[in-house]
């Protein structure tokens, strides 16, 4: 358990104490942007604020809103606030036209980035003493280096896993002995089902104390399952990579009662997704973000298109948020990969025979999102032949793995078959909570 002594002051600062620090940090950041990204110049000047109205909190409802269009808008490098010889990392998260949303980290970044997850994991019980299995994926999602980084910092032992490998990723939890896993909660009931092939039928013995999971949305019985089957405490991380990546808010063990926002760096609003107007805390809307200390990539007001609503402080002085219960946009998380439609779109498109008529199912089986798409063949593909046709869905399902990194089932129809629209399509069918609840 941890005691008070071995947290940072500021996670137990007073209200006033920590109001104080978010309006200097919110004072900086907005003079920051504007003075150094022209697309806020431009936002603020054309809502006909400025950096100087700001003085007190509540003041940042005078600014507007930041959404991933803009982020877009400026691919890849324009919202960047700092030149580049200093930013010292890249990450991205995928995009709906096959854009990715692009985030950059200034040496400070990173390392306040690191410290912040070393938080979080000290938050789920995390010392120097524990060996901590990264199964998050590395590369240009932040879910691996953001907890590698983090869990290096804490000066615990880190076995960078990564995704994938499962027979051995098993394996190697049984001989390494970890205390802790970062991982998303879909792969790892994957991971469970494989270490129970492994021993016996029963994964609760093994060494694994504590999880943290996040990067897609998990309910309360799926916490209850991993935790009954792994004999773990399973606690939830969120972050986007927009705002920084992992770390953003953490759930502390000795609650267990929704993840604390390090309100220090990210300052939370709660809005009407679709007006956008102010909601008080404790009501549901969309979770806006403000960063407060971050150099290369500043962000106002960012509309994260979660759903949520802001819960008081219980373990820190800092608020709380509910579990996310989704998103307002159409962004499908499968096994914790982020997919727009129009992406697989895109792929479907470079297909001769294929017509740009699909539906995309998502189901659960068991445990496991799975994604299937049902696309219509050209009139010129009729007279292709049953193997032909195989070949076309064996090549489409590649492609999309390779492109966008998930598995799916790809069946052929002929065309005229998937209904067309009256106005906006119905292409998503998400049958993951009629299925199992
Ligand atoms: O998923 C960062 C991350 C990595 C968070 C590892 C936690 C652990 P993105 O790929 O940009 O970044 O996706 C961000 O994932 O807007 C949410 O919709 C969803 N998400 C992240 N954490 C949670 C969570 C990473 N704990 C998007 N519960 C966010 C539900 C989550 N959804």
């Amino acid at each position: 358990m941890i005691t008070t002594t071995q947290l940072e002051p500021i996670e137990t600062a007073s209200l006033d104490e920590l109001q104080a620090l978010q309006t200097a940090r919110m004072k900086w950041t907005l003079k920051h942007a504007y003075d150094n990204v022209p697309m806020y110049r431009r936002k603020f000047d054309a809502a006909g604020v400025h950096p100087d109205d700001f003085r007190e909190l509540q003041d940042i409802r005078l600014f507007p809103c930041t959404t991933k269009q803009d982020l877009r808008d400026n691919y890849p490098f324009d919202t960047f606030a700092v030149p580049m010889e200093q930013v010292v990392r890249i990450h991205a998260s995928s995009g709906t036209t096959g854009k990715p949303t692009v985030v950059g980290y200034t040496r400070n970044d990173i390392d306040t980035w690191a410290s912040i997850v070393a938080r979080s994991l000290r938050a789920a019980g995390g010392s120097p003493k524990d060996k901590i299995h990264v199964a998050y994926g590395y590369g240009l999602f932040t879910g691996g280096l953001g907890a590698h980084y983090g869990a290096e910092r804490l000066g615990a032992t880190v076995i960078p896993m990564s995704g994938g490998q499962t027979e051995k990723q098993a394996q190697l939890i049984r001989d390494f002995h970890p205390d802790m896993i970062m991982v998303t909660p879909s792969y790892c009931l994957n991971l469970i089902e494989e270490l129970e092939r492994q021993m016996g039928g029963d994964a609760s013995g093994c060494s694994l104390r504590v999880g943290v999971f996040g990067a897609e949305p998990w309910t309360a019985a799926m916490r209850n399952e991993i935790e009954r089957r792994l004999g773990i405490t399973a606690l939830d991380i969120y972050g986007l990579s927009e705002v920084m990546g992992p770390g953003v808010a953490m759930e502390c063990i000795e609650t267990a009662d929704g993840p604390t926002i390090w309100e220090d760096h990210f300052y939370p609003e709660i809005v009407d997704p679709q007006s956008g107007a102010a909601r008080a805390d404790g009501d549901h809307g969309e979770l806006l973000i403000t960063t407060l200390t971050k150099e290369a990539l500043p962000v106002i007001r960012y509309r994260t298109r979660d759903l949520t609503r802001l819960l008081p402080a219980s373990a820190r002085s800092m608020r709380r948020m509910d579990r996310i219960t989704g998103r307002s946009d159409d962004m499908l998380i499968i096994r914790g990969v982020n997919v727009f439609p129009s992406q697989l779109e895109e792929e479907i498109c470079k297909f001769q025979h294929l017509a740009p008529h699909y539906q995309l199912e998502v189901r659960r089986k068991g445990h496991l999102d799975t994604l299937s798409i049902k696309v219509e063949l050209k009139e010129s593909g009729l007279a292709l032949s049953h193997d032909e046709r195989c070949d076309i869905c064996h090549g489409l399902r590649h492609r999309i793995k390779s492109m966008v990194g998930i598995s799916t089932d790809v069946s052929i129809v002929n065309c005229g078959s998937i209904p067309r629209s009256e106005g906006k399509a119905q292409r998503v069918f998400d049958l993951r909570n009629v299925v199992n609840q």
